[in-house]
């Protein structure tokens, strides 16, 4: 008998019982308050709505990616606890906070006072520097470890963050419960907010008055890169050769004593470090310098990490990686980790910060691109960090700085802010010598305010709040609408949620017309409160202020059901007008039915998403395999004999697929 020939999508649409109406999801209580908003931007919008409307934001069993990160300098946060800045040696604290390479007081009780201030931000995870007990002499000549990258023992914290009594270099251990650190996840979580641990596994400290690797494992003395007996570290010296893949992973960066990933000790110690965290609560790792060790290490780290918790999401640091570098993309598609996006973040500074004449252009360059990673939604995004210099020393100007942020938030990918962004913090010493040169320390000033007022700490937690209620924003695709080197119009769609985003860095100007896919009828911009028609599906006589951001939300059905599998399928290489279907043995995927399919959505020709309900399987073994139609012809199905799994009985499940041909 011969398949049914289907109309891609339309016949497809998911059975009704199985979703969610939208008239009952408390999330689209936002979308109101949102068009609340008085046009004045000088107002404070958020004084008429109650805290507890905007609870639903935060569960802890959202998909990471509709999670919006903010990263901290501990040490240059909010000192909580004076008692223990002095430190175990009192040369590395300056008091009067001029010494940029000296400690300044910031600690984690710091950061547990401030935990409203970011909640309000609408800031759902927290990326801390480096926690681990640092080496406690001053490196490079004249430099403290206030940054956290230069690790003694990666099972003790640094004395310089924790209560005074509890200072764990000294004497207590591990297994030590109730410090700031766990009073610290506590109230992380009590927020439903989450930790992400920075880590480094590639090296531990540089010479540092004639001490070089001295490793400890929980207080005892492990290794010496001076006596190296064990082996423990590589003595190959610095890289010369930055094109030289095998240097690159087994010489020196900046003289830091490098791990040899060979020695299955050290492999063990690292991880059996790195689970300890995790078991004391912390939610995701950001690693450092992954590009210096071979993948194989990272393979089998990410492999027993996640054995360990399923559920830890992990990004590293692959420095300038960007799609055009066929190493960093290959690391991004077969490490097992999410990478931070620096493509994207040059792209952004190019374009607002130092005015590139290709403007939007570079932006949309980018994102053309997306189709060569598996998975560009969790990549993680940014306009600056502690590497470079913040954005505003690039450009000063705060509405360019808002266009910045807005564009950061509305782009596929996880955004992450460096602390102080919605104060318009930076310090501009040596802002004019090369703008992509790492800026440190003048990126790394002290929080000086904490003013909730601001129009960008608004922004922020308008789009925060967004991000979580709009699928689209956080799993779905992006179209390019309208391009110039100044104006940038986009949309962003998942099933039937759609996001429009029109942004202009120029002088004013109004656009004729401009499709937005949203559904027709009155829209509100999320930014400014004002209303739109929407008619045929377009936007016309658009006008868009100098520097002005419109951002307008359509939220359709959402997912719900007692088990929901996130199923993300790589590798089907589809053209336009494709269609991509999860199909399989039990009724929620049509019974091998294949005009009952689950259909998944286009993210990118690479990458196919979807969220399946299960109710009546949820519990049981099922088979299911992926069909593709195209031009209407007969489905053409995966070559394999199904893929088995045993669904869990509730919660969210993930799939990652790849197209077996
Ligand atoms: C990258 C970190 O972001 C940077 O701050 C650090 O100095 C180097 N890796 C070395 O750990
Ligand atoms: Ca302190």
């Amino acid at each position: 008998m011969s398949e049914p020939s289907l109309t891609p999508q339309t016949d497809l649409t998911p059975l009704k019982s199985n979703v969610q109406n939208t008239e009952e999801d408390p999330v689209l209580s936002f979308i109101p308050l949102a068009s609340d908003i008085p046009t004045d931007r000088t107002e404070r919008e958020f004084t008429t709505v109650d805290e507890s409307d905007l609870e639903f934001l935060f569960t802890r069993e959202i998909d990471f990616r509709q999670e919006t990160i903010y990263f901290i300098v501990i040490d240059r946060f909010h000192d909580g606890d004076p008692n223990n800045n002095v430190g175990p040696n009192p040369e590395l604290y300056d008091l009067t906070q001029e010494n940029w390479d000296r400690y300044w007081g910031g600690d984690l009780q710091g950061i547990i006072e401030k935990l409203d201030y970011l909640k309000k931000l609408g800031v759902t995870a927290l990326w801390l520097t480096p926690l681990f007990e640092q080496i406690e002499t001053l490196g490079y000549g004249d430099k403290a470890a206030i940054h956290g990258y230069w690790i003694k023992d990666f099972k003790r914290l640094n004395a310089r963050y924790l209560g005074k009594d509890e200072n764990n270099s000294l004497n207590e251990t591990q297994e030590t419960r109730n410090t700031t650190f766990d009073r610290l996840i506590e109230e992380l979580h009590k927020r439903k907010m989450k930790l992400v641990l920075d880590i480094v596994c590639n090296h531990s400290n540089p010479d540092a008055n004639g001490v070089k690797g001295e490793l400890y494992d929980d207080g005892v003395k492990i290794a010496d890169f001076n006596d190296d007996k064990n082996n423990w570290y590589h003595h190959y010296g610095e890289v010369t050769n930055w094109e030289d893949e095998w240097q690159v992973q087994n010489c020196e960066l900046c003289g830091l004593a490098t791990f040899n990933e060979n020695n299955s000790e050290y492999r063990e110690y690292i991880k059996s470090a790195i689970k300890q965290w995790l078991d004391r609560g912390v939610d995701a790792l950001r690693i450092d310098t992954v590009k210096h060790m071979p993948i194989w290490f990272w393979q089998e780290f990410i492999a027993d990490i996640q054995t360990h918790r399923p559920d830890a999401f992990v990004f590293g640091e692959w420095i300038y990686s960007s799609p055009h570098d066929h190493t960093s993309l290959d690391y991004a598609n077969h490490s097992g980790m999410s990478l931070l996006d620096f493509g994207f973040c040059m792209a952004i500074r190019q374009a607002l910060g130092t005015w590139d004449e290709n403007g939007f252009h570079l932006v949309q360059d980018i994102l053309d691109l997306d189709h060569l990673y598996d998975s560009a939604t969790e990549l993680i995004t940014f306009i600056d960090n502690h590497d470079m210099h913040r954005f505003q020393s690039l450009n000063s100007d705060p509405d360019v700085l808002r266009l910045a942020v807005g564009l950061l938030m509305t782009s596929r990918g996880i955004p992450c802010l460096f602390y102080g962004t919605e104060q318009y913090l930076h310090d501009d010493t040596n802002a004019n010598d090369n703008p992509y040169g790492n800026n440190d320390p003048y990126n790394r000033p002290m929080m000086d305010k904490w003013d909730m007022d601001t129009p960008i700490y608004r922004d922020i937690r308008l789009l925060s709040g967004l991000r979580r209620l709009n699928p689209a924003v956080s799993m779905g695709s992006q179209w390019q609408k309208h391009i110039t080197p100044d104006v940038y119009c986009y949309t962003r769609r998942y099933r039937d949620s759609v996001l429009f985003v029109a942004m202009n860095r120029g002088e004013a100007i109004t656009l004729d017309a401009v499709s937005t896919d949203l559904p027709d009828g009155e829209h509100t911009d999320v930014m400014s409160g004002n209303k739109y028609e929407v008619k045929d599906g377009n936007l016309y006589d658009l006008l868009l202020d100098s520097k002005q951001i419109i951002v307008i939300s359509s939220v359709g059905v959402r997912v719900q059901a007692k088990t929901v599998v996130r199923v993300q399928l790589n590798g089907v290489n589809t053209q336009l007008g494709d269609t991509v279907v999860v199909t399989g043995n039990c009724p929620e995927l049509g019974n091998w039915d294949i005009s009952r399919a689950y259909p998944l959505e286009y993210v990118n020709s690479n990458t196919w998403f979807g969220e399946i309900p299960f109710e009546e399987s949820s519990g049981k073994p099922i088979v299911y395999k992926y069909a593709m139609w195209r031009n209407g012809d007969s489905p053409i199905r995966e070559d394999n004999t199904g893929r088995r799994w045993l669904l869990a009985s509730d919660g969210i499940v993930k799939w990652r697929d790849r197209w077996s041909s």
